[in-house]
């Protein structure tokens, strides 16, 4: 059963301020699960803590003895837990038996609860779709980035308002499947105007805006690769700096070689952004060495890895590894080694890619059943690398674990434990969401 945003019987005892309490109401759902609603809009500005309790499994990816933590930290769970969200935050975590008292109180029914996704790779700027290109790929015709042209054509054409609602749809898409945290890209305008108001779009709806005019060369610079690179490091990197808080390049033959990402990342870093680079997506190349070269958050893709891509991601001062198993589902390419990663002691994220061309879902869920099933990673690490992950990846400290302190993130699942979202795939599992503190799915 899945419960309801919508009134359905339920029951919560909730405390105003004033310390007056009082039950909400009601019967008793048939099937004894506690029922999740919204909290009535009345009551929404005088709850200050909520208690959500008899939580079979807690993943927190924090110690629980700790005052408050200063960011994620490994893999850890916890059984019979219960957690208090105050001011938008984890007030407390820690065995349901020593819960302190809040305003207002959840009975999550023994479901799991874990921290909200931390999608740090996605497209969602754009306009058109490539459902065509997608057949013809699994009829046999192989994924070329040559379809990114195709969107940028649609993208161009659209108005304002056509762009934002895709990124409002897409966005709400994620919302429902349990990602409180994004980022997202330009890279289909590729013009000064087009890429200006595509990062503008972009933080219309996440503070993660990351500027990718160096997604490809667009058709008007073809024969002209310099020319196109000096617009990205220049004009068009002034017009979006403002708004990004990132810098990402393709770095991959077909779109843009080693010096080119180095002179687009550096351009990038002098003008404030902080890099990340698409690399070794296609095949074998230098994008991983770039990354780790330019101190990148990280490098994404990572599908093609040499003995030295892995060497130089480990001895990294920290570049992440982004894993993007839903586009080698989606382009019939290998899976990224995983295992190899982690043996190396590499910090490994998933991400979805969501795009048009390459890989359009925007479901985390997806992308930890396809890691732990293609990739060979333990439910553990998958649930780990898409919340902790996605934030180490991001350079967040609030997000992706639910120690005390952390911005209260969280999603409970309509199943016991975390391992069901690669056990039960394709089934919508998320029971509910709370963005910073607010029951928003
Ligand atoms: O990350 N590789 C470059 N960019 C996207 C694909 C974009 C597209 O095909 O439209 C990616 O896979
Ligand atoms: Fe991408």
């Amino acid at each position: 059963m899945i419960p309801e945003k919508r009134p359905g019987p339920h029951s919560i005892t909730a405390r105003l301020p004033s310390g007056r309490c009082r039950a909400l109401s009601t019967s008793a759902p048939a099937s004894g699960l506690m029922r999740i609603r919204p909290w009535p809009a009345v009551w929404e500005h005088a709850l200050v803590s909520v208690l959500i309790t008899n939580i079979g499994e807690l993943i927190t990816n924090a110690p629980l003895d700790a005052v408050s933590v200063a960011s994620p930290g490994p893999y850890a769970a916890l059984a019979d837990a219960a957690i208090v969200l105050a001011d938008g935050h984890v007030a407390w975590a820690g065995p349901a038996a020593q819960a302190p008292m809040a305003d207002s109180r959840v009975d999550a029914g023994g479901r799991a609860v874990l921290p909200g996704f931390v999608d740090s790779h996605a497209h969602l700027v754009f306009a058109g779709e490539r459902g065509a290109e997608f057949a013809a790929r699994m009829a046999g015709r192989p994924y070329s980035a040559g379809g990114i042209r195709g969107t940028v054509a649609a993208t161009r054409a659209a108005g304002d308002d056509q762009l934002r609602a895709n990124l409002a749809r897409l966005g709400a898409e994620m919302l429902g499947q349990g990602t409180t945290t994004f980022e997202c890209k330009s890279g289909y305008g590729l013009t000064v105007a087009d890429e200006a108001r595509s990062v503008a779009l972009a933080a219309e709806v996440t503070p993660e805006v990351t500027y990718l005019g160096a997604h490809v060369v667009p058709p008007e610079f073809d024969g002209d690769v310099p020319g196109y690179v000096e617009l990205v490091c220049g004009e068009m990197l002034a017009a979006c700096a403002a708004q990004a808080r990132w810098v990402d390049v393709f770095c991959e033959r077909g779109a843009f070689g080693a010096d080119e990402a180095r002179a687009v990342l550096r351009a990038g870093e002098s003008a404030g952004l902080q890099a990340r680079v698409h690399a070794n997506q296609l095949g074998p190349g230098p994008g991983i060495q770039v990354a780790v070269e330019a101190e990148a958050a990280s490098a994404d893709h990572c599908t093609f890895l040499t003995d030295a891509d892995v060497d130089a991601l480990a001895a990294s001062g920290g570049t992440v590894a982004t894993l993007l198993p839903g586009v080698e589902f989606s382009t019939r390419q290998p899976y990224p080694d995983a295992r190899r990663l982690l043996a190396a002691g590499v910090t490994v994220a998933l991400a979805t890619d969501c795009n048009p061309g390459s890989c359009f879902t925007s479901s985390m869920p997806l992308c930890i059943a396809l890691a732990v099933r293609e990739m060979h990673m333990t439910t553990e690490e998958a649930v780990w690398a898409a919340t902790a992950g996605g934030a180490h990846a991001l350079r967040r400290t609030d997000v992706g674990h639910l120690g005390a302190g952390a911005r209260a993130d969280l999603i409970m699942l309509d199943a016991p434990s975390h391992a069901y979202l690669a056990y039960r795939p394709g089934v919508p599992q998320i029971a509910a969401v709370w963005q910073a503190g607010e029951r928003v799915a």
